[in-house]
């Protein structure tokens, strides 16, 4: 029967099928056992990986990545270009915004990045999960990362479409992070190897794994991707994921920011 025939507790069960139980019972133990199981399958998992031997990520704090004085000075040049833009990076946005400079000038410090790609351009549309606002200034963070690295061409792509633009060294693109074919478009007008690809999109797992599959495999060797904006909550997942990446491939951390958990993976080889 299609979802949207269904409510109350069929709804829950056959809307999460991946949960629930595959046993008889009433609809409504069903549907609590369901809400159960999503809630603990990743605490559990990361439970196995560590009983069975795997390093389990701890998180490494934002400002352990500033520490040399190059790497601050890169830092605070990048917050001032996020603060002058409009982007909440580095704080801005009447004190909601981020400390994600102090990891962004450690990764870019050099300034010789040629290819950067970040999902989400700051829709200021408020019917838009993950809008910024109506005073919002889409491409803000683009234009501060083409700013700061002198060389660099600097791609953008969103599920607005009424925000898309171009302008020097900026390009942006169409896409839906939850549809992951729409990130075949995307990627044949992209390079094929990219120095940083940012997730700064939807902020849900689902979105973040799409980013992954597309991303791995489009850094260049040393290159790094970051997904922003982690909730405390969903930490167990992103454990897990470090745990499953290949070591030998890629240096996956946890990063502890300001007001949210980051994301980062190294390209190893
Ligand atoms: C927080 S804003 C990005 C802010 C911007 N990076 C900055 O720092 O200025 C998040 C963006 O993600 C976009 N977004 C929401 N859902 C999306 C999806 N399913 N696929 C792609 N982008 C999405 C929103 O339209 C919004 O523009």
């Amino acid at each position: 029967m299609p979802l949207k025939h269904l409510s109350g507790n069929f709804l829950i069960t056959e809307s999460f099928p991946v949960f629930a139980p595959m046993s008889a019972g009433s609809s409504r133990a069903r549907a609590a056992l369901t809400v159960q199981a999503a809630g603990q399958t990743f605490p559990f998992m990361l439970e196995l990986l560590s009983a069975t031997g795997s390093k389990i990520e701890e998180a490494t704090p934002i400002a352990m990545f500033a520490d040399t004085e190059e790497k601050q000075a890169a830092a605070l040049k990048l917050k001032e270009l996020f603060d002058s833009h409009g982007s909440d990076k580095a704080g801005s946005n009447k004190g909601r915004g981020h400390n994600y400079h102090l990891l962004y000038g450690s990764i870019l410090v050099t300034q010789d990045a040629s290819a950067v790609l970040e999902i989400g351009l700051g829709t200021n549309n408020v019917e838009f999960v993950s809008n910024m606002g109506k005073r919002g200034k889409p491409g803000a963070s683009l234009r501060a990362f083409r700013d700061f690295l002198p060389s660099a061409h600097v791609y953008g792509a969103d599920i607005d479409r009424s925000i898309l633009f171009n302008e020097e060294r900026i390009a942006t693109f169409f896409v839906d992070q939850t549809d992951i074919s729409s990130f075949s478009v995307l990627g044949a007008a992209v390079p094929d190897e990219l120095d940083l690809i940012i997730d700064d999109g939807l902020h849900s797992p689902n979105a973040n794994l799409a980013t992954l599959i597309f991303g791995l495999g489009r850094l260049k060797l040393d290159g790094c991707l970051v997904i922003e904006d982690i909730s405390p909550r969903s930490l167990a997942i992103w454990q897990v994921i470090a745990a499953s990446l290949p070591p030998d491939q890629y240096r996956s951390q946890i990063v502890a920011a300001d007001q949210a958990f980051l994301f980062l993976v190294r390209r190893l080889a």
